[in-house]
């Protein structure tokens, strides 16, 4: 039986639903008749194509971009969500085909984590 902890993101294997842990309470994520799988971030590029979420501090807090080279969104390739997690608490921005991919949240903090969801090529985070 898989551990979840907070903040965790599954996705269903056959209907593609995807749900974030928001309390941990101790059964295993279930959808579609089945064990929903559990997205493992990836923090490393390799290849053209840039996912790893790049954080720059702004006057009023943070600018999150997908990538070091702005990542495509296009209608068969976009960035789905942009959230960043600060102090446990965390701020998501979704995002459509056409739309930059970015974010910018209006808050303070020394250290966030920030992670993506490419429809592609899955889960990312900055570290
Ligand atoms: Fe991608």
């Amino acid at each position: 039986m898989k551990v979840t902890s907070l903040n965790q993101i599954y996705k269903c294997g056959l209907c593609g639903n995807m749900s974030e842990i928001i309390h941990v309470g101790g059964g295993e994520p279930f959808c579609c008749g089945q064990v929903t799988d559990l997205l493992e971030p990836k923090t490393e590029d390799v290849g053209a194509e840039k996912h790893v979420p790049v954080i720059e501090k702004t006057v009023v807090g943070f600018r999150v971009k997908v990538g070091s080279v702005p990542h495509p969104m296009e209608a068969d390739h976009w960035i789905q969500w942009i959230e960043l997690i600060v102090d446990g608490v965390s701020y998501r921005k979704f995002l459509n085909p056409g739309n930059a991919p970015e974010a910018e949240f209006c808050v303070e903090a020394e250290n966030v984590l920030a992670r993506e969801y490419c429809n592609l090529h899955g889960l990312w985070q900055n570290k």
